[in-house]
């Protein structure tokens, strides 16, 4: 039986990919950060009760900043194969917590790679980094590929930049087995609520019944190439099964305005929009509504712009080819971005409906604001 360690693994990705590893046989380790409150809603219905023989799935406190658990945790298990998903992924987030995620995104992979190396496995263990395509920022080719130089216009980016490079290195210094995924924005209704596709169909969903008005986003104009995340997890796992270590971009080949998307988002809940104005003044207006449980009316504004989510260096537009992962891995995404829209629409309004359900039978509840 193969072992395989997740960082990140109470993350959205973190889910998908422990899920398909334990499908395919392996026992499964992750990483979880001590926080206040339970933080592993995505992944409790793995869990296994580990006084059973067979438990596969085993949950470890640590965190990527601490160099001695990382150390003693990899020395323990002896993992397979190692994918670090840990990260302060946010984009924006970034901007205000800059040397966090220097620390976390940057410096986490480089704590993996030597306590790999203290532990005598650097020919045994396989090791995923989770790269990004926003590593291309202002980007210098379209479509983006594994050749396309970098231009990072985030404190993320940068971040992301060094761990690409920090494979890289150690891989030719080491002749270690390491992998980066270059993999596009992926989404699903696992995603965090405060990534812009979530944030738009959740706050759909609670417009659809009543329980909120208006929908604040930002640059509506940036383009990305948005696919599945249990797509994408099949790929990193791929990468990982290969005769060499390498690169490859995953994505959909397809790009998207964050217009469309709400555009879209709405449809699924059978309400026509159209936008109307230019940058600060935008709205998206409703033009008809065809679902009568809904409560949305003929020209109600359901999207305006705060200005507060513009970033201070944006990325316009990616748009991934991924040519190379159907070449050697095999892989091609799987999903469609309509799919993946009606997917995440249906699943918060799901939970839109439980919420409300607590509501009626009088219980407290709490709906936590847009962000
Ligand atoms: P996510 O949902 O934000 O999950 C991030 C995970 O990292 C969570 O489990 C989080 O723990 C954990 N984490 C954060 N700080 C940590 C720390 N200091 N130590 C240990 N763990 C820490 O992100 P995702 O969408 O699943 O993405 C997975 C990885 O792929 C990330 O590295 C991301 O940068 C990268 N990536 C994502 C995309 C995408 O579109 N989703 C595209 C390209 C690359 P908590 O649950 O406790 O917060
Ligand atoms: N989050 C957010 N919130 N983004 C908004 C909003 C808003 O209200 N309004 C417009 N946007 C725009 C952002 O400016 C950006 O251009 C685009 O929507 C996508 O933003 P996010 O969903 O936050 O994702 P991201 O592209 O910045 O980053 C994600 O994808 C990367 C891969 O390209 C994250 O998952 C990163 O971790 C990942 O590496």
């Amino acid at each position: 039986m193969k072992k395989a360690l997740i960082t990140g693994i109470t993350g959205q990705d973190g889910a998908y990919l422990a899920e398909h590893l334990l499908g395919l046989g392996y026992e499964v380790h992750g990483i979880k950060r001590r926080a206040s409150l339970f933080n592993t809603d995505r992944i409790d219905h793995l869990y296994t009760d580990l006084h059973q023989d067979a438990a596969r799935f085993i949950l470890h406190y640590g965190d990527l900043t601490d160099s001695s658990n990382i150390i003693r945790l990899i020395a323990e298990i002896q993992p397979d194969e190692i994918y670090n998903l840990g990260a302060m992924s946010h984009v924006q987030v970034s901007f205000s917590e800059p040397e966090y995620a220097a620390n976390v995104d940057a410096m986490g992979l480089l704590r993996i790679l030597e306590a790999v190396r203290l532990a005598g496995l650097s020919q045994k263990t396989r090791i995923y980094q989770a790269s990004t395509s926003e590593m291309y920022g202002m980007v210098q080719q379209i479509p983006q590929t594994e050749k396309t130089p970098f231009y990072p216009r985030s404190p993320y980016g940068v971040a992301k930049l060094y761990a690409y490079w920090i494979a890289v290195n150690y891989r030719e210094a080491y002749n270690m087995f390491i992998s980066n995924g270059i993999l596009f924005n992926h989404e699903s209704p696992l995603r965090g609520e405060t990534f812009v596709t979530r944030k738009i169909t959740r706050a759909a969903a609670h417009m659809a019944l009543g329980l909120d008005k208006t929908l604040w986003l930002g640059n509506l104009n940036a383009k990305r190439d948005w696919g599945h995340a249990k797509d994408y997890v099949k790929a990193m796992h791929l990468m990982l099964q290969q005769d060499q270590a390498d690169d490859f971009v995953v994505a959909t080949n397809r790009t998207t305005t964050v217009r469309h998307f709400a555009i879209m988002a709405f449809q699924r809940l059978g309400v026509e929009l159209r936008f109307e104005g230019q940058n600060e003044q935008e709205t998206g207006i409703v033009v008809s509504s065809s679902n009568p449980d809904f409560v949305f009316t003929p020209e109600q504004i359901v999207i305006r712009i705060d200005p507060k989510y513009y970033r201070p260096t944006e990325v316009d537009l990616l748009i991934g080819d991924y040519a190379k992962a159907k070449e050697k891995l095999g892989w091609e995404p799987q999903v469609s971005l309509e799919t993946l829209v009606e997917e995440m629409v249906d699943a918060d309004l799901e939970l839109v409906k439980r919420t409300l359900t607590l509501k009626n039978q009088g219980l407290k509840f709490y709906i936590p604001q847009q962000q």
